[in-house]
């Protein structure tokens, strides 16, 4: 099935956030700091409150004073933010883009023009802004996301040094940063005394709950609403400029837009965190593992809570042992992270993944031989049985469609003229994650249509088609005949999509919601109904009704149940439970990723030529939006492999590069023809055995790149981006 939202996005009619238009709107433009770390001593606005058409000039001088936002890592139903200092509440500096005035006029270009007028004086303190000199202060966070920081089975550094083969490595990844096509904005717009947020935004549940307890208003003062969202990838969270809109149109009681610049998206709103990770792996004679470490640091804000999880992939994919894990953490004047595609999983499979690689080569055996050979048969951190893993499989099946065997071992061996030509594998892996109590309701009509409704999120990856599709198939009706309505906080309450669990998720709630409608439904039919003294294990949905399971003649139509009992509609509503399905299983999605390049033999140009993705993520519920998910998020993966690289200008900790024009990601001729496969197999233990998609095709990519570039050119590079540079030194 195509997606449901492709007609009215390829025609225009979809409208976004920033294409609201409310009656007499008025437009806020940040003006943002351009010191890493210190204090605000004069802030001049008087030139701003002058300029033509300004309305508001809020600074921490006159902004309300304003609750902490509740974060998303601590509280994923309520929470929202990453940033856990409230903006303009103080005159104190901890990063450098950091707002320190919104501006409000009646035109966006006035808004912008006056927030270059504002003028801040500092007192400049040296500020934390360079990981690697700051590496010797790091240390464990208290957890990461509920898994402990330092892992240790035996001792890895001692049966390392004993090994027959080993390596030890360390590998760089750089900040990175959210390129989304639509670019944050938000809308605010009145409704009497109640305010109407139009966000861009992946948890608008979330948002509302974190916004209504900040600004201290009344439950129903405020909702969110969300129809589209052009790409999130974790960005599109609660940032301050939601806040400080919410702060403006309250000020001035007016319709007011925020639209982010490209810019200020770079300077405010998260990215993918710097990491230094060293893999070390010890292997007997046989490439059997004897010893796995996986060990580094990430950079985070000064006040940031979430460390990125690198060392998961580490944690649930080889047998090793003995194992090594430690994640540290440093803080530096930075702009809070934010979660960005597999944050963790996509930079920690790069440093796994490579080091498998130069393992490989090391005792010269075949990449995918190796990993085969260290296949766990349980989960080795957690001792758990799997729920399904077919990542063998996948290995193979990937193996196969590439061509695999056609590889030299030895690397620099083919060539086409100057372009000398690798090939290159890496593992791919996610966590299942289904997040707890999301609802959806349902209601049925009398008109035999059903209706879904969840406040749940459409970002392009085909929520809304497949949730569609799902309830059709359930409920016995044709796609024609359902609806779902979504993207709005005063909706049942949907989960966030993020973590790639929003399919999932919504769907637990639909399954319950279906056993809730079927006992209605059979209560409702009474004893004029064919169906009556059904119980609900011998009735089932078919052909927009209830009927006995085999048997053609106990039948009754949805619309005649209702018009029986005089009803235009029935109502309920579904709650997904507890995700108690990762208590007894350990439960993950895998796959194997195939890259071929070319590189120049006289500039380092690297150019990818062929991918292949072979991904087991449980059953796939639509081929299209499933393939579409997987292209993406390896097209991603190559901005990750050999482009993406958010530059700082240490002295100042500030951004150089904050625009598309410096800050590169793949185009169109930058990406190959790429294949995917799966393996369609239903996880027997997740909804409809559907294990989510969304991000585990970043993972494994930057170290499939790698390893293809060590396999053309004999050069193995640590130290994302793998730009021509570091190939030709
Ligand atoms: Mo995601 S990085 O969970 O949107």
């Amino acid at each position: 099935m195509s997606r449901l939202d492709g007609p009215l996005k390829t025609s225009g009619t979809a409208v976004f956030t920033a294409e609201t238009r409310p009656e007499g709107m008025c437009y806020a433009f940040l003006a943002t700091s351009t010191i890493a770390a210190g204090r605000i001593v004069a802030l001049d606005v008087d030139a701003a409150r002058r300029a033509p058409g300004v309305l508001l000039v809020m600074t921490h001088e006159n902004a309300p004073t304003l609750g902490r936002p509740d974060l998303f890592v601590e509280n994923p139903v309520d929470g929202a933010a990453f940033n856990p200092v409230p903006p303009l509440q103080g005159d104190r500096i901890d990063w450098n883009g950091q707002p320190i005035a919104m501006v409000v006029a009646e035109t966006l270009e006035q808004a912008e023009y006056a927030s270059r007028l504002v003028v801040a004086e500092y007192a400049i303190e040296d500020g934390r802004t360079d990981l690697d000199a700051l590496l010797h202060e790091a240390e464990p966070p208290d957890s990461v996301l509920g898994e402990p920081a330092c892992l240790a089975q035996g001792d890895a550094e001692a049966m390392l040094d004993a090994s027959a083969y080993s390596i030890d490595a360390d590998y760089r990844s750089p900040r990175m940063a959210h390129s989304a096509i639509e670019i944050h904005a938000c809308t605010v717009v009145w409704r009497g005394t109640q305010m109407v947020l139009h966000d861009a935004s992946q948890l608008i549940g979330a948002s509302r709950k974190a916004l209504v307890k900040m600004f201290d208003l009344e439950d129903d003062a405020l909702h969110v609403v969300s129809p589209f969202v052009g790409g999130a990838f974790g960005g599109k969270v609660l940032w301050d400029h939601q806040i400080l809109a919410i702060a403006g149109a309250r000020a001035l009681q007016r319709p007011l837009r925020m639209l982010l610049s490209r810019e200020d998206v770079s300077r405010f709103t998260g990215g993918r965190t710097e990491t230094r990770q060293r893999v070390a792996l010890g292997a007997d004679e046989e490439g059997r593992l004897t010893a796995l470490i996986h060990t580094g640091t990430v950079a985070n804000a000064m006040h940031s809570t979430w460390p990125e999880q690198f060392s998961f992939p580490a944690r649930h994919l080889y047998a090793s042992e003995t194992v090594k894990i430690e994640q540290r953490v440093v803080p530096l004047h930075m702009m809070p992270p934010a979660p960005m595609r597999a944050p963790g999983e996509a930079t920690g499979t790069f440093a796994l993944e490579s080091a498998l690689d130069e393992l490989a080569a090391k005792i010269g055996i075949d990449p995918i031989a190796l990993r085969k050979r260290n296949e766990p048969p349980r989960d080795p951190s957690s001792g758990l049985a799997f729920s399904s893993r077919r990542l063998v499989e996948m290995y193979d099946r990937g193996a196969e469609r590439f061509g695999w065997s056609q590889r030299s071992a030895e690397p620099g061996r083919h060539r086409d003229g100057r372009w000398r030509i690798g090939h290159g594998m890496a593992t791919a892996y996610y966590p299942y994650i289904r997040a707890p109590g999301a609802q959806v309701g349902v209601v049925l009509g009398v008109d035999g249509c059903l209706t879904l409704r969840s406040s749940a999120h459409e970002m392009g990856m085909g929520t809304v088609t497949v949730q569609v599709q799902h309830a059709a198939e359930r409920f016995g009706l044709p796609v024609s005949a359902v609806a779902f309505e979504y993207g709005d906080s005063r909706l049942p309450a949907g989960p966030a999509a993020g973590g790639s669990a929003q399919t999932v998720s919504l769907l637990a709630a639909v399954m319950d919601a279906a056993g809730k409608l079927k006992d209605a439904l059979l209560r409702l039919a009474g004893d004029a109904s064919p169906l009556a003294g059904l119980q609900a294990d011998d009735a089932e949905f078919r052909a927009a009704g209830l009927g006995r399971v085999g048997d053609d003649t106990r039948f009754e139509t949805f619309a005649a149940i209702l018009a029986r009992a005089g009803m235009d509609q029935i109502a309920v509503e579904g709650v997904g439970a507890a995700p108690g399905e990762l208590e007894a299983r350990s439960m993950h999605s895998y796959g194997a990723q195939f890259c071929e390049v070319c590189v120049h033999e006289g500039t380092g140009e690297t150019r990818v030529t062929r991918f292949v993705g072979a991904f087991d993520c449980g059953r796939i519920l639509n081929a299209r939006t499933a393939a579409s998910q997987f292209r993406g998020g390896i097209i991603m993966g190559l901005g990750l492999a050999l482009m993406e690289e958010v530059q700082f200008d240490p002295r100042y900790g500030r951004i150089m590069n904050p625009s598309l024009g410096e800050y590169h990601i793949p185009v169109h001729l930058d990406v190959p023809e790429i294949d995917v496969i799966w393996s369609d197999v239903p996880d027997a233990f997740a909804p409809l055995g559907a294990r989510g998609i969304g991000e585990i095709s970043i993972t494994g990519v930057g170290a499939a790149v790698a390893n293809a570039i060590y396999n053309a050119t004999g050069r193995r590079i640590r130290d994302l981006p793998l730009t021509l540079d570091k190939i030709m030194r």
